[in-house]
């Protein structure tokens, strides 16, 4: 059974990692790496393969940046020539990034099997360009893998066959349990000087805070406040980099002492960071349900989020971008009053196991 995996963007590589070790581990898969090249930069993306022993890819597309269209349809370009050379069985893609729905398009058309895992997130926004991938992907897909409840009911409401989804848990938290320890052991925070508990760690990239001035101001104006109170360390993202700088903001932040930007750090550095966190504010979605699972409470930086059960059962608020809510909630936080979590239903190591296992019962059904 000879399978693609397609990897183009950071959190991609994250959940790619137990898929790949998973499908080694039976000799009728081939497990076949395409690297889009979505993400180039060697922080967002080499570094990640190294600390995650993922193997190098068989196959890499070199695509790089552009707007959504271009990228887009280079990739699609790009990938079907893949496909016409290799033959696959079956095409894996994962989240919800531009390479997700460039890739899981050319192989349908191509009548081949896609696998979508990270499936049914939906946050009801679609000036989110990761909302319009998931919805398209969705429906496109043979194989829909769920990561929590909510999926499955999003699926459900679309009219989706049940046959087609399972509820298999977060591949992403299979890398996290893997890597929790390893990544304590990292010298991240002696190398910046931090005591446990002592930091609130930030993280910002979606365009519509980053990209958008007025968004961008007012996040920074809280931001302006809470240093005062705490340390706040910031890996900053090359797309905030550029608005930052293109927004001339840069002088108003070096004035902040309390604020510190740092270059995009590795995988397991930036669990080291989040792990002893006092707390985390961020746009992200994996963060989410990264510091539900570490007991890490996270403020989300956004009017919604497509994983609920973070907020329903683990350690997530989502707050906006509202200056003085930002402020509010992180004052409580600083002062101790902090939100206990579980965690959700299948989180729990095994669900790239769960995966592999799924695809090599039902194609080798379809086979006979
Ligand atoms: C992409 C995903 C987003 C995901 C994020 C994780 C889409 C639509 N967006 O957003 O869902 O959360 O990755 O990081 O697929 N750049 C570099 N070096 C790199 C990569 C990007 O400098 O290695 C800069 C370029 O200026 C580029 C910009 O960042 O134009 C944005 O990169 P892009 O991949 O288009 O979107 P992200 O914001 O990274």
């Amino acid at each position: 059974m000879k399978i693609i995996n397609v990897v183009g963007a950071r959190p991609n590589f994250v959940k790619i990692s137990p898929l790949i070790e998973e499908m080694n581990k039976f000799s009728q898969i081939e497990p076949i790496i395409v690297h889009t090249g979505q993400h180039y930069d060697y922080s967002m993306s080499k570094q990640f393969f190294q600390d995650l022993n993922i193997p190098d890819p068989d196959i890499h597309l070199e695509i790089g940046s552009g707007s959504h269209a271009i990228q887009t349809a280079k990739i699609m370009m790009g990938f079907e020539k893949v496909l016409l050379q290799e033959k696959p069985d079956l095409t894996l893609v994962v989240g919800d990034v531009n390479s997700t729905i460039a890739c899981a398009l050319v192989s349908t058309k191509m009548h081949i099997p896609v696998a979508h895992v990270e499936a049914g997130l939906r946050s009801e926004d679609k000036g989110m360009p990761e909302e319009i991938n998931r919805i398209l992907t969705d429906a496109i897909s043979d194989y829909l893998f769920v990561s929590e409840v909510s999926g499955i009911n999003n699926l459900l409401h679309e009219g989706v066959p049940t046959k087609k989804m399972f509820f298999v848990g977060n591949v992403m938290i299979d890398t996290l349990l893997k890597y929790k320890r390893q990544a304590e052991e990292t010298n991240v925070l002696k190398n910046l000087g931090l005591e446990s508990n002592d930091y609130c760690l930030l993280t910002l990239h979606r365009p519509s805070n980053v990209d958008d001035r007025d968004g961008l101001k007012n996040i920074l104006g809280a931001l302006e406040e809470i240093q005062r109170n705490i340390l706040v360390i910031f890996p900053v993202h090359p797309r905030t980099r550029t608005k930052i700088q293109g927004f001339e903001m840069q002088g108003w932040i070096d004035q902040m002492k309390g604020l510190r930007l740092i270059h995009p750090v590795s995988y397991l550095e930036f669990l080291g960071l989040m792990s002893k966190a006092q707390f985390v504010l961020t746009d992200s979605g994996g963060i989410q349900e990264e510091t539900t699972v570490l007991g890490i409470p996270c403020l989300t930086l956004r009017e919604n989020t497509e994983r609920p059960v973070t907020v329903e059962i683990g350690t997530n608020i989502v707050i906006g971008i509202d200056q003085k809510r930002i402020l509010e909630e992180s004052k409580k936080l600083i002062n101790g009053d902090k939100k206990q979590g579980a965690i959700p239903k299948y989180w729990d190591g095994n669900a790239a196991g769960r995966i592999v296992e799924i695809l090599l019962r039902e194609i080798s059904n379809e086979a006979c």
